[in-house]
């Protein structure tokens, strides 16, 4: 692969053209196959398991993989046509490989149509062998057909994830956090510089607005502690469950899964809220002091 193709994982700002591109080159026919219903589950997941393949600012390729402990699953690995036959596919699937074997999985399966031989040979030269087995499915909850999907005007299905902030989100997330009566005083400048700096962050953002409406994130060192921050959810959106979903989020990232203590400060009122994830009060021989030096 030349090196001005380079792949990286997906972040918030691919959506469109990753989207653009699965339209193009992967059949959808069926609802579950769907590139925005597919992409807007996979990343409520956030299990950080979608690559793209980027030639300067262009996406030319994208997959995603799973892995839910027994075996990973690669899905819609895509090359554009204009950019196929220099190795993309294949480096997609060796970091989709990678992220699998860093998690534990022993085995990876991935389906591909019978008649798309094409397909299956590039499957082979990665060293990919078609199993005798019988593929089974069966569509789940009445799924209706692509074309007559409905709309939901609001519900949990309507924000996804995101890891990383694009330039209109630190905006946004600037407004979240002035709404909060901790952080009136906080300026854009240093909002940008905190989400800069902070080891790990998770956004909701409404799908049809792609618009910041939640946040949360953790200063960590991925190993003994690991401190969450900033827990919010837009004021006209409360009440919703999104709350509970961000936290779900940060307390089953993958990178914080073995941090030892986890930390957070919260008004009293709210210790029940954060009691669902096992945080407790305590009263330890060592007590947290605070120095001020600056005031917000
Ligand atoms: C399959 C696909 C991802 C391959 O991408 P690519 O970037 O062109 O593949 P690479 O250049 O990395 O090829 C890796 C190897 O597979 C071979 N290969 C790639 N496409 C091939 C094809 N259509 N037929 C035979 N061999 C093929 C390459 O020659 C290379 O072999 P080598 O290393 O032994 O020389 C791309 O053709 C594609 O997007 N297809 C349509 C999407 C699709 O159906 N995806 C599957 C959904 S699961």
């Amino acid at each position: 692969m030349a090196p001005d193709y380079k792949i990286r994982p997906f972040r918030s700002s691919d959506t469109d053209q990753l989207i653009e591109l699965w339209q193009q080159v992967l059949p959808a026919t069926q609802t579950w196959n769907d590139p925005v219903e597919t992409l807007g589950r996979k990343l409520q997941r956030a299990d950080g398991l979608v690559w793209v393949a980027r030639r300067h600012e262009e996406i030319v390729g994208a997959v995603m993989a799973g892995y839910d402990g027994i075996r990973g699953w690669i899905y819609s690995l895509a090359v554009h046509p204009q950019h196929r036959k220099i190795g993309i596919g294949r480096k997609l699937v060796d970091s989709a490989e990678s992220a699998l074997i860093a998690l534990g999985c022993p085995k990876v399966n991935l389906q591909v149509r019978a008649t798309n031989q094409s397909v299956i040979e590039f499957y082979r030269r990665c060293g990919y062998a078609v199993e005798d087995r019988a593929s089974l499915g069966k569509p789940l909850s009445d799924f209706p057909a692509s074309t007559d999907m409905p709309k939901q005007t609001s519900g949990p299905c309507d924000y996804h994830i995101v890891e990383e902030l694009s330039d209109k989100h630190v905006v946004e997330l600037h407004e979240l956090i002035q709404a909060q009566w901790w952080g009136k005083n906080r300026s854009l400048e240093d909002v940008k510089k905190m989400v800069e700096k902070t080891s790990l962050m998770i956004g909701l953002v409404e799908h049809s607005s792609n618009r910041l409406v939640g946040y949360c994130r953790t200063l960590t060192d991925f190993t003994f502690r690991a401190t969450i921050y900033d827990v919010m959810v837009e004021r006209s959106l409360q009440g919703q469950g999104l709350g509970k979903r961000l936290m779900d989020e940060i307390c089953s990232h993958p990178q914080l899964r073995n941090v030892s203590l986890i930390y957070l400060a919260c008004e009293p009122h709210l210790y029940p809220f954060y009691q669902q994830w096992g945080f407790r009060t305590y009263e330890g021989r060592a007590q947290w002091m605070l120095k001020v030096q600056r005031e917000e």
